[in-house]
Order: C-alpha cells, then structure tokens, then sequence
C-alpha cells in the first residue's frame, strides 16, 4: 500500500518536472517569437493614382516591384490603392480617406494625386511617385531638402533632346505647336521650359490647351492647320486620351512628338522619354527607405533625366519620313 502512493507520488512528481520543461521550453521559444512579430508586422501604404494611362499603371507596376525589393511584398504589406479617374473631386475625398486609413506612408502618382494628399496631411509621409516639377507644384520647398512631409522621385523631362530629335528627324518644321492641360501644373512648367529652348533654336511656338479630353479633338482639328509638327509634354490628360489626339491627326498627318513611350507606341512618331518602370521601382523603394525609418524632410529627390530615344517606324514610313541610320542604331527602343 504504501509502495504503491509512493510511486503515485514519484509518477506524479516526473509528470510535474516534465510538463515544467515543456513549459519553460514553450515559453522561452515563445520570447524571441514576439520580438519577430513585431519587426515582420504588415505595414500599410496608401496609393493615390491621379488617372489610368499605360504610363502611370506602369509606374505602379514598378512600385510594388521597388517594395518587394526591399522585402516588403506578401503577407508584410498591405497596399491601400484608389485611383481618382482624373476626377478633381475624386481626389479630394481620396486622399482625404486614405490619410484618414491610418497608413504608414501615403504615395501620389502623378501631380495632381501627390497635391490631393498634401492638402489631406500635413504630418503623414507623402511620397511622389513621378512628379516632373515637385517645386513649382508646391510640393517641396527644396529638392535637396524637401523640409516638409513631402519627398519622392522626379521625371524630368529631357527636352532640349526631344528638340533635336525633332531638327533631325523633321528638318523642315518651322512652327511647333504644344497640345497639354491647363490644369496640371507639371505641363504648365514642361511648356514654359520648352517653348524658351524652341524659340532660342528658331522655331516659332503655339500653345493650345485643354481644360479636359473633351476638348482634344476640337483643338486638334484647329492646331493642325496651323503648325507643322506637335509636341506634347508629359501630361495626364493627353496620356489618358492619347487615341483620340492620332484619331483627330488621320487627314492632317502631322508628325508628334509626346514626351512617353507608351504615347509614342499608340501612334506618336518619336521622342526621348524617361523609363516609366524605372521610376516606379525608385518610388517603391523611396517608400521602403521611410518605413525603414528615414523622414522625407531630409529625404532628397531622386531626379531621373536621362532619356532614351523611342521611334515609331510605322509612323515613320507612314509620314514618309526617312530615319537616319544613326538615330535609329542609338535608339533605345524601335516600335514596328
Ligand atoms: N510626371 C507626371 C506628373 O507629374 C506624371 C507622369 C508620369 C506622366 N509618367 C507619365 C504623365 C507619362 C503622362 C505620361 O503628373
């Protein structure tokens, strides 16, 4: 009888030692398990895309490829995306719901989506994602030293390029005339800059813009009588409406030069561009570097000029247009 409590006491004593170790063991894998969870949480970016174009999407397409770069794709981020269709208003309430989403880091595509966001906070960090002129969009005060909640990546548009291809490729055009939106502040500045270096090369300017897509083709019907060849900056409004700017051309058949590979593949003749997919993995990972703890305010712009040469030989042969064998062996992308 009392051999048999003892070993019940004994049994019940091994029992006690071991369910501790397994305790312990259980609780001290547990320790550095939160730790993890607290460095692998899911962060939350919200994206703002001003409008669907070929070269915006392929901005956010690079964006989350920047991001899951730098490790930050799966289960690690989740991604608040809203696109305000070129609608103002749209704008407004978006950037207002995605400040008020409680997101980590907010990201505007194109200028009028990063404004939106700026005026929705003053605190959160706000990254542009292929802004042509954050100064004179009131973004930063600085591209060095942005100051404020506002840092991110520029496409600076290579224009005095796109003029020269424009002398080569078309020797005789004598008038340019400009089609873009009056209500993007990076065309107004791309059209300022263009037309001081067109002037000094001795072409004569006319500017005509939209107030939305509505008016493309009525104004292209008027513009293409009076000007030898088109130039169009990297604007959204045209981007967005590119096929109704080459359906309104059909009779008239003046070359055009846009300033994006996308416009110059949908029936542009050529032009120099920045790389679309470029500089959305520059976004993507400026994202990354400010949820790694960096503050845009001393967060520099990332400035992308360096342009690349697209011809569209179809156009090309269309407009009877001859293509010199060093300007077609340096470019960097030839559309057939
Ligand atoms: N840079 C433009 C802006 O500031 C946005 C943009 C990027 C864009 N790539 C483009 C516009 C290509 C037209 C075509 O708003």
């Amino acid at each position: 009888m009392q051999n048999k409590s003892l070993k019940l006491i004994l049994g019940l004593l091994v029992l006690l030692i071991v369910g501790a170790g397994i305790y312990s063991g259980f609780t001290s894998k547990k320790a550095p398990k939160t730790n993890q969870t607290s460095k692998d949480k899911t962060v939350k970016v919200g994206v703002l895309q001003y409008v669907s174009h070929p070269s915006l999407d392929e901005i956010y397409k690079g964006i989350q490829d920047g991001l899951a770069q730098e490790g930050y794709k799966g289960a690690k981020i989740k991604l608040d995306f809203m696109n305000a269709e070129g609608d103002q208003s749209k704008v407004a309430t978006m950037s207002k719901q995605l400040a008020a989403n409680k997101n980590d880091v907010l990201v505007g595509i194109a200028t009028p989506a990063a404004q939106g966001l700026a005026n929705a906070s003053k605190d959160q960090p706000i990254i542009m994602g292929a802004i042509t002129d954050p100064v004179g969009a009131n973004l930063v005060k600085d591209l060095k030293k942005p100051g404020g909640n506002v840092t991110g990546v520029s496409d600076n548009n290579p224009a005095q390029q796109q003029l020269d291809l424009i002398k080569t490729l078309t020797p005789d055009v004598k008038t340019i005339g400009i089609l873009y939106s009056s209500n993007e502040d990076n065309s107004k500045t791309q059209v300022q800059e263009f037309t001081k270096l067109a002037e000094k090369a001795g072409y004569t300017v006319r500017p005509y813009s939209v107030p939305s897509t509505n008016e493309i083709a009525s104004t292209m019907s008027i513009m293409t009588s009076k000007v030898d060849a088109i130039w169009i900056p990297i604007d959204n409004t045209i981007a967005s409406a590119f096929s109704t700017v080459v359906s309104s051309n059909k009779e008239a058949k003046k070359p055009i030069y846009p300033s994006a590979t996308a416009m110059v593949e949908e029936g542009g003749l050529a032009s120099v561009v920045v790389d679309q997919h470029d500089l959305g993995v520059a976004t993507g990972k400026m994202v990354a570097k400010i949820l790694k703890g960096a503050k845009p305010a001393d967060t520099p712009v990332e400035i992308f000029n360096k342009g690349k040469t697209v011809i569209n030989t179809k156009v090309a042969a269309d407009l009877e247009i001859t293509l010199p064998e060093e300007v077609t062996k340096k470019a960097g992308k030839l559309i057939k």
